[in-house]
């Protein structure tokens, strides 16, 4: 069997590569080897009768998708291939407030968080009455996030009301989301990578003088942290209900107890490997053999 490994067709720097060279290395040591491709390199549409093609080099036995483009995900798992994480996961992943409604009733806690109503008309401004409700509802400082984004691009802290209309008219065009400000987690979270329904391991992260976000490319610092049972337990609950093969999930600590704040299905690693000294590439690619050899009633491990 072959397994094929899929990138973005517009890597953002060399850690992409790199994500996708350490999987592959640990999937040769167990005896797979795998091709390493990028979206647009695989000829996948709609054909005029309605039926989607995906069209490989060679037979694969499954991909791991390490991209977030949803549309060559569904059709690669139309075609038949089994998928590490599922489309349908990846897109609940990349946007934030699906990830929250996504999770109801999945026994955890989440930050209380309010969509904006989304915009699609052109030179609009941003009501101000909603504005006002959702103040009311969530106090100052409350947070604004962008549906889509990562590395902490697009979450922004705001303290009044000026400001709040004021960011809110520049993330009009954006789905985007307000968000109660957890303030004693102000600057900290922590770091879970599920794999398989399993906690591996769990790092702080800490962010930089002066910022309340920890993400390690805003200069937070990573540490490894005791991967507690109350911590295993939010991890993976929220893993399980979206149904992640591979995840990271942010923590944030708060008076009432452990919150998610963020799903990442395409979680980096690399960082979490130098500060948990945990293999998360070798659990990965033991994990995704062990489903594919035996897989449960529907070809998936939940
Ligand atoms: N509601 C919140 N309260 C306190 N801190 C938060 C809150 N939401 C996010 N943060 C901080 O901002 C960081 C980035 O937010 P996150 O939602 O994970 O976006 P990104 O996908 O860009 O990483 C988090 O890791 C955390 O440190
Ligand atoms: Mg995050």
């Amino acid at each position: 069997m072959k397994g094929l490994i899929i990138i973005n067709a517009y890597p953002n720097g060399e850690k992409f590569f790199r994500q996708a060279e350490r999987i592959a290395e640990e999937l040769c040591a167990l005896g797979i080897e795998t091709d390493v491709l990028r979206n647009g390199e695989v000829y996948a549409g709609v054909n005029e009768d309605g039926s989607i093609y995906a069209k490989l080099p060679k037979k694969y036995g499954f991909a791991i998708y390490l991209d977030k483009d949803k549309y060559l995900g569904k059709m690669l798992e139309r075609s038949g291939l089994r998928l590490f994480n599922c489309a349908t996961a990846v897109e609940l992943c990349d946007d934030k407030m699906l990830t929250a409604l996504a999770l109801d009733n999945a026994g955890v806690k989440l930050a209380e968080s309010i969509p904006a109503p989304l915009c699609y008309t052109p030179q609009a401004k941003a009501d101000e009455q909603f504005l006002l409700n959702v103040a009311k509802k969530l106090g100052f400082p409350l947070v604004v996030k962008k549906s889509y984004g990562s590395f902490g691009a697009g979450v922004q802290l705001v303290h009044g009301m000026p400001e709040l209309i004021q960011t809110a008219n520049e993330f009009l065009y954006s789905p985007h989301f307000y968000q109660r400000y957890v303030a004693e987690a102000a600057g900290r979270d922590i770091r879970v990578i599920v794999i398989g329904g399993k906690a591996v391991a769990a790092m702080e992260r800490v962010a930089k003088d002066g910022e309340f976000r920890s993400n390690i490319e805003l200069g937070g610092k990573g540490k490894n942290a005791p991967l507690t049972a109350e911590i295993a337990e939010v991890a993976e609950r929220a893993a399980k209900a979206l149904k992640l093969d591979y995840c990271g999930v942010d923590l944030l600590q708060s008076k009432e107890g452990l919150i998610v704040c963020e799903v990442n299905s395409n979680a980096f690693f690399e960082g979490f490997e130098a500060a948990t000294g945990v293999n998360v590439a070798k659990l990965y690619a033991k994990y995704v053999l062990s489903a594919i050899e035996s897989p449960c009633k529907d070809g998936k491990k939940y």
